[in-house]
């Protein structure tokens, strides 16, 4: 590939993008279209016979039986359904593994970096197969079978790879719940799924930190009355520390399940449209909802969009820091990988351990080509540049992925010409869980690309701007992003609630999926994604509901009104900012400010933490009693300058009690 920007050399001091030939040759007519030619004609043609470019890309994918239509959609609310490659039939785990050991058996597939730098294991894809395998069989004997949930609870091990590629090669639909959520949270995935066993190790290590996962699923399960749970599989770390509390009945070591399995297992095959996994996320009212993804069209999508917007080359080394608990750990450290065949690092620890210059020893120490990562992580490498960019050369760099929230074009700029050195290209990935991969994305060599900007959609993908009444806007402006026709990878439905389906994403808008964000479109027709339009926030590049937050605060007796809003925040992206009204009666509020932070982390996990907690005598609201959150978000973010129309709060003076508490804050 030539890549369309990277001119080797130079240092850019002065902050600018660098300029493509085509770009510079065009900068006096900025109006027109800069991307390139050939991006352009094959993303036409992709639009234009949507159907034949699908065919295309699902016939690389090995079917035990071919399927004979490729999509049966209709995004109507009233008949709303997403079918693709529906009468095929396939076995993902044998596309992601034992169709590759003809060519690759003795090639890394994985490539396990432990939290300790002295530990890492290189498991070649012979070795995958045995493993998955001995699983398989065990998960069988242990009577699980196809259409089961199985939770994984898991630290960042190859156990967990095993354990996806096992439940898909059954057709056991899995669940990944991540390791830093609660014990509460886990057991409503629990009951919400119905799961029949849980995957799960005595302990996650992360940094100098223990985190005790087998206890909290012995929490999660007395929690969730009346489970289903049948049996807990424990994986059995070298640094755990002896015998977890055991429940005879129900608890089994894993070693002693799957150690004497025979490293044979012949795989089943299973519909294209046979749920693969469910991933819960956060929306912006209610619990978490349990999206649910597809076999065949998902694994289209991921091995699809793995290969051209990485641009990736047979024998390359590809780094996603994603924890598997999330979509960008299932869509690109496994599945999209492994479809294509490609040698994928799991990194068990955090990107600070023992130092900030860790993920440059990784890069170098496994000549990583290609580096997916989320911009709170380039934050903070950034924040201590020095520390992070040393001891390590990183010139095996040539793509580097960025995913999760805005990057802001000078942190894309240092990831770019620092972290990168100028050689390698930056893809900033724009997509959701609900999408199952990239939607929209400067995929490389489709043109220049601007800093802080997700720009284009990838093949098949036709967004759009829409305003409050669904209208479609024209050129140059801001709106609603929608996305007017399905894709492959699209997530079919919500578990055990297909109506909430209907109603987050397919009603507001009539016959388009609403994304909840929103984006602004240049003139060059390139998108700039702005962030939530829901109450949904992003910290750290996780999503969280702020009405879920604000229940948890509710439980605490004392609380009788509170409101979660984000601000901006350095690392984070948006920190988490709680408002909090106490009961009458409750004397000296301030002094319970630590309880009611440790309840909410132990209500939903630490990733919920709040970094503020006011206390205020009221909320800000109409005199139909609704919130005025946009006059909260500005207190939050310490912007006192424009609050907008006060005049219709049913008590005005509440604002100036709710700076003042701000103030104090500070
Ligand atoms: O707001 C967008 C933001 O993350 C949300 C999706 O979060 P989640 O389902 O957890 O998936 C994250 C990993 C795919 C989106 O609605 N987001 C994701 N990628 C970007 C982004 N915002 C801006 N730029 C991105 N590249």
């Amino acid at each position: 590939m030539e890549n369309s920007f990277v001119k080797g050399g130079e240092k850019n001091n002065n902050h600018q993008p660098p300029l493509s030939d085509a770009q510079s040759l065009s900068s006096s007519h900025s109006h027109e279209h800069q991307a390139s030619i050939k991006y352009l004609n094959k993303y036409q043609n992709s639009i234009e016979n949507k159907e034949a470019f699908w065919q295309e890309q699902a016939s690389q994918l090995q079917w035990s039986k071919p399927f004979t239509q490729v999509s049966d959609v209709s995004f109507d609310k009233n008949d709303l359904h997403i079918r693709w490659f529906a009468d095929g039939e396939l076995n993902v785990c044998v596309n992601c593994v034992d169709r590759h050991l003809a060519e690759r058996a003795d090639q890394p597939a994985i490539v396990w970096e432990g939290d300790n730098p002295d530990h890492s294991i290189s498991l070649t894809y012979k070795q995958l197969h045995e493993e998955i395998c001995k699983l398989a069989n065990a998960l069988e004997s242990l009577g699980v079978t196809a259409g089961d949930r199985v939770i994984l609870y898991m630290p960042m091990v190859p156990e967990a790879a095993f354990a996806m590629l096992a439940c898909a090669r059954i057709g056991a639909i899995h669940s990944a719940v991540f390791g830093g959520f609660s014990s509460a949270a886990l057991a409503d995935r629990i009951n919400n799924c119905e799961a029949k066993l849980i995957i799960t190790a005595d302990l996650g290590l992360r940094g100098t930190k223990s985190i005790p996962l087998k206890a909290s699923v012995d929490e999660a399960l007395t929690l969730a009355e009346g489970h289903s749970v049948d049996k807990v599989l424990v994986v059995k770390q070298p640094h755990g520390s002896g015998t977890p509390a055991w429940n005879d009945k129900v608890d089994l070591w894993y070693h002693d399940c799957v150690d004497n399995q025979s490293t044979e297992h012949t795989p089943p095959t299973f519909d294209a449209e046979h749920p693969l996994f469910i991933l819960y996320t956060s929306g912006s009212t209610g619990k978490p909802k349990g999206l649910q993804h597809s076999s065949g069209g998902y694994l289209c999508y991921a091995q699809t969009t793995f290969k051209e917007v990485f641009d990736y080359r047979d024998g390359e080394v590809f780094w996603c820091t994603a924890d598997i608990g999330w979509i960008t750990g299932h869509t690109y450290l496994i599945y999209g990988p492994l479809a294509a065949g490609a040698t994928t690092i799991m990194y068990e620890g955090v990107p600070n351990f023992p130092t900030l210059a860790r993920f440059g020893e990784v890069i170098d120490k496994h000549n990583v080509n290609i580096f997916y990562t989320a911009p709170t992580t380039i934050r903070m490498l950034m924040a201590d540049a020095n520390t992070a960019l040393s001891g390590s050369q990183r010139t095996s760099l040539r793509i580097l992925g960025t995913v999760g929230e805005p990057i802001s074009p000078d942190v894309w700029q240092w990831y770019y010409d620092d972290f990168g050195l100028q050689q390698a290209q930056v893809v900033d990935t724009w997509w959701q869980t609900e999408t199952g991969g990239h939607l929209i994305v400067p995929i490389p060599d489709s043109g220049p690309v601007k800093p802080g900007a997700a720009q284009r959609p990838f093949y098949g993908i036709e967004p759009q701007l829409v305003d409050s009444n669904g209208d479609i806007l024209e050129g140059e402006t801001s709106g609603h992003l929608v996305i007017l026709d399905s894709w492959p990878g699209q997530a079919r439905t919500i578990w055990g609630d297909h109506q909430r389906f209907i109603d987050t994403y397919f009603s507001t808008y009539e016959g388009m999926y609403f994304s909840g964000d929103g984006a602004r479109r240049d003139e060059d027709g390139d998108y700039w994604i702005t962030g939530r339009v829901d109450d949904v926030l992003n910290v750290s590049g996780h999503r969280l509901g702020t009405a879920e937050i604000e229940s948890a605060a509710l439980t605490y007796s004392d609380i009788a009104e509170a409101a979660v809003v984000g601000y901006p925040h350095d690392v984070k992206g948006q920190g988490i900012y709680i408002f909090v009204v106490a009961k009458t009666g409750v004397e000296s509020a301030e002094t319970l400010t630590d309880s009611v932070r440790s309840k909410i982390r132990q209500a939903l996990g630490p990733i919920a933490t709040p970094d503020h907690i006011q206390w205020s005598p009221d909320l800000p609201k109409t005199r139909s009693g609704k919130i005025m959150r946009r006059i909260l978000r500005k207190i939050a973010s310490n912007d006192f300058a424009e609050l907008g129309d006060t005049s219709t709060l049913a008590d005005p003076s509440v604002v100036d009690k709710l700076i003042s508490g701000r103030k104090d804050l500070n």
